[in-house]
């Protein structure tokens, strides 16, 4: 077991120490990152102190350390996953053979593509949500928000720790872009397009969260599973912070329809708007905007990129080890659909060309839990609503659907239908700046604004009234 360097200038497991050269690039890449945090990340509460925890060991328990830190000051570091001993590559054409601690010459290009794009999306995030701690709607919900963020701070670190570590110059130089590129920066974006969106409201941070984190749940699973084990023990502890991530998104929406189904009980309406609230069809259309852009994420249907990825053993399918057939995929086939002038169809293609469609499907089975949950919130307080997740074809701008339009209930719609009613199917503007008016910042203990529902427990055994952030 890697043993923790936690007192280093850069707190590590991967015992930077004995390698001068990799600690010397890193150590100056590290005030480059810190210059970044001070230019793009948060830009409320920049020093207060925020309760946070901090990775200090990959361990049972001791990997998360509570206690209030200014962010300038937190403790980014490289952790890796414990190696787990006679791994075996478990797919692909090196199905069998042992894994990788090097980077095999024919695939270095290919895998640090793999790397840079997952990479970019780490401080993609943070920008994204920069400005949004002005407008919090509480301090245990401030708090969640900067913990996400450094944490994608933390990723990044991640992502860039196997640059630098095994990739030489060209590693380096992809390291610094990445903190070049800047969401929704005209000259020099972000790489992936959900990635450039804005963040401007706590509505989509927790939509974001929710759905577009999950996207990135997924590919650090898939990631998990690669060949060049580095590469698998980083997201396998990636994966564990990335958890809190997609429960503030959860719990975050699961509060907001609460709060929604409280005061359409209260005034006996579904149109709470004058009330404070956020109506349900909005709520619907937030969901599908978010749900949308973030399949975007996954690729094409079909793929020759993601089937030489898979055939090499760079990225695995989600939970690869689990399924239930060769590994290979050259022979097993599948449907995906298919837009043709006679409309939406399908059609057979091998597993492996289709590995995309594959992870997208997991995906948005996953996604369906929330809504599940959000609806069983609604059930409860006796609302004879349901929130659903759009057609896999609606308001796509990758793949098979990207020159149609489709209703969010999977027809093809034609333009002049699709402008007609895209105010009931996205966030309007109205509903943009409905939600803004409602965006006002929370600071005193244990208060919250009065579109959100408060969580029914706080951190880490703290009660919810407790200052997460001291202002
Ligand atoms: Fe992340
Ligand atoms: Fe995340």
């Amino acid at each position: 077991m890697a043993s923790v360097d936690i007192t280093a200038k850069i707190p590590n497991n991967v015992d930077l120490a004995s390698d001068r050269r990799l600690q010397r690039a890193l150590e100056q890449w590290q005030p480059k990152f810190v210059q970044w945090w001070e230019d793009l990340g948060p830009s409320t509460f920049k020093t207060n102190p925020v309760y946070l925890r901090t990775a200090i060991d990959v361990g049972q328990g001791g990997w998360a350390n509570f206690g209030h830190v200014s962010m300038p000051e937190y403790r980014w570091g490289i952790f890796l996953a414990d190696r787990e001993p006679n791994r075996k590559i478990a797919f692909g054409d090196h199905k069998g053979e042992d894994v990788w601690q090097e980077v095999p010459g024919e695939y270095r290009s290919a895998l640090r593509r793999l790397l840079v794009v997952q990479g970019d999306t780490e401080p993609a995030s943070v920008e994204q949500q920069r400005h949004l701690g002005g407008t919090a709607p509480s301090l245990y919900d401030l708090r969640n928000l900067f913990q996400v963020n450094v944490e994608e701070g933390r990723h990044l670190w991640a992502m860039v720790y196997l640059l630098h570590g095994f990739f030489g110059r060209d590693g380096r130089d992809e390291a610094d872009q990445m903190l070049e590129r800047h969401s929704g920066d005209s000259d020099n974006p972000r790489i992936l397009g959900a990635f450039n969106e804005e963040t401007p409201d706590w509505l989509s941070f927790f939509m974001f969260t929710y759905f577009t984190d999950r996207d990135g749940k997924y590919q650090l699973a898939s990631l998990r599973e690669s060949a060049f084990d580095p590469l698998s023990r980083t997201c396998d502890f990636m994966l564990k912070e990335e958890a809190h991530h997609m429960f503030v998104g959860t719990s975050g929406v699961d509060r907001v329809v609460q709060r929604t189904a409280e005061l359409m009980r209260e005034h006996d309406t579904d149109d709470i708007h004058p009330y404070g609230g956020f109506n349900l069809d909005l709520l619907q259309r937030y969901i599908n905007f978010h749900y949308s852009v973030s399949l975007d994420l996954f690729g094409s249907e079909t793929s020759t990129n993601a089937a030489n990825y898979f055939a090499a053993g760079l990225k695995g399918r989600f939970q690869e080890e689990r399924r239930n057939d060769d590994h290979l995929l050259k022979s097993d086939h599948r449907l995906v659909p298919e837009v043709t002038g006679a409309g939406i169809g399908t059609r057979e293609v091998t597993q492996l060309s289709a590995l995309n469609e594959t992870l997208r499907d997991d995906y948005a089975e996953d996604c369906q839990k929330g809504v599940d949950r959000w609806n069983r919130t609604l059930a409860e307080s006796g609302i004879d609503v349901t929130l659903t997740l759009p057609a896999v074809g609606f308001h796509r701008a990758v793949g098979a659907f990207r020159d149609y339009h489709v209703s969010p209930g999977g027809r093809l719609v034609d333009p002049a239908e699709w402008n007609a009613n895209v105010d009931d199917w996205l966030p309007s503007s109205a509903d943009r700046n409905h939600v803004q008016s409602l965006m006002v910042g929370v600071t005193e203990p244990g208060k919250i604004a009065g579109w959100l529902a408060a969580p029914s427990r706080g951190i880490h055994g703290q009660p919810v009234e407790f200052e997460y952030v001291k202002i």
